[in-house]
């Protein structure tokens, strides 16, 4: 296997609430180059099955080198994690035992210039997890209005000058169309009042772009609303989370989950009232870890209405 250069994110917290075992079958919905996918793989020895997902050709490339010593036990499906039941029935799995969601881009993504996703790295404005998606950055920058780009850069980014760099892309625009992150760059640089600031001015606006183009909240929204059903009784659903409005909205089904519906008894006990996230070790080997937030929830057991290992917290 290749050698990451940092440890997948949390991980022995992952592997602690997913808590593998052999004979169950787990889904890593954005299995990236598979880090997270092989330690999973290898606690779950020697029967675990896992099923791997993501819409990038070249991560599941990756990830197919990297876990090919598994064998079987590993299938890789290019495909986007909202689609899971879709994905299962194809397969003829009714539910899984543990489910995994790492959100976001990955290092090598950030770090290929052909993809755009860096302003440190002058690119294509591009920002596709998957080429299937049909809309660029480009095309957003180059199609939507003011306002439009001004409430991605303010909703995503919380970018406090959303306004300004909006505009000043529609009068970049109109001269030529924007290509580059280089010429992007330039012009987020050119409406920031200063240059005085703790991270690189355009960390906001290419983070909110990112967001936008591969309609990341919309995907995770609609695999909560129909994730429940595809855990079996004691199964277990953990997500990492990078952007708050991903976590809010993690927090409140999980919440609603293990309160119950309508006059329904809970049918899912939270694992983590609070959000688990990383030491101060790991965010100092790895910086991207530094706004992670891991939640989980465990199905109760049908029958019982009780955790299988009686309720000990973890
Ligand atoms: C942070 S990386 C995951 C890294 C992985 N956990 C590892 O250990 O190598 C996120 C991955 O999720 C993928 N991804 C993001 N959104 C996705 C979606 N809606 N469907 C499928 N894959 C997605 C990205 O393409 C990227 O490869």
């Amino acid at each position: 296997m290749e050698e990451a250069r940092h440890s997948p994110i949390l991980l022995r917290e992952v592997l602690e609430y997913l808590d593998c075992q052999p004979d169950r079958i787990y889904v890593d919905g954005t299995v990236g180059s598979g880090g997270h996918a092989r330690a999973i793989l290898t606690r779950s020895s020697p029967t675990g099955k896992l099923i791997g997902l993501d819409w990038d050709e070249e991560a599941i490339q990756r990830a197919q080198k990297n876990l090919a010593p598994f064998g079987k036990r590993a299938e890789l499906i290019k495909r986007n994690y909202k689609d899971l039941s879709s994905v299962l029935e194809n397969l003829a799995i009714g539910a899984v035992d543990g489910i995994l969601l790492d959100l976001g881009v990955s290092t090598e993504q950030l770090e290929d210039g052909t993809r755009g996703f860096s302003f440190l790295r002058d690119g294509p404005l591009d920002m596709r997890m998957s080429r299937e998606l049909r809309i660029t950055a480009r095309d957003l920058l180059q199609r939507l209005s003011a306002v439009e780009i001004s409430r991605i850069f303010r909703l995503y980014g919380e970018e406090r000058w959303a306004n300004r760099i909006a505009k000043a892309v529609v009068r970049r625009r109109q001269i030529t169309p924007m290509r580059t992150t280089g010429e992007l760059v330039d012009v987020i640089k050119k409406s920031f009042p200063s240059r005085s600031g703790r991270i690189h001015p355009a960390t906001r606006a290419f983070q909110a772009l990112r967001i936008a183009v591969n309609e990341e909240l919309q995907n995770l929204q609609n695999f909560l609303d129909r994730c429940k059903d595809l855990l079996n009784p004691g199964g277990r659903l953990v997500i990492i989370s990078f952007h708050s409005l991903e976590d809010r909205a993690v927090k409140n089904h999980f919440r609603q989950w293990a309160k119950g519906e309508e006059g329904t008894p809970p049918f899912f006990y939270l694992l983590t009232p609070k959000p688990v996230v990383p030491s101060s070790e790991e965010v100092l080997n790895n910086p991207k870890a530094r706004s992670a937030k891991l939640r989980a929830v465990e199905k109760i057991f049908e029958k019982t209405k009780g955790r299988k290992d009686g309720g000990s917290d973890l």
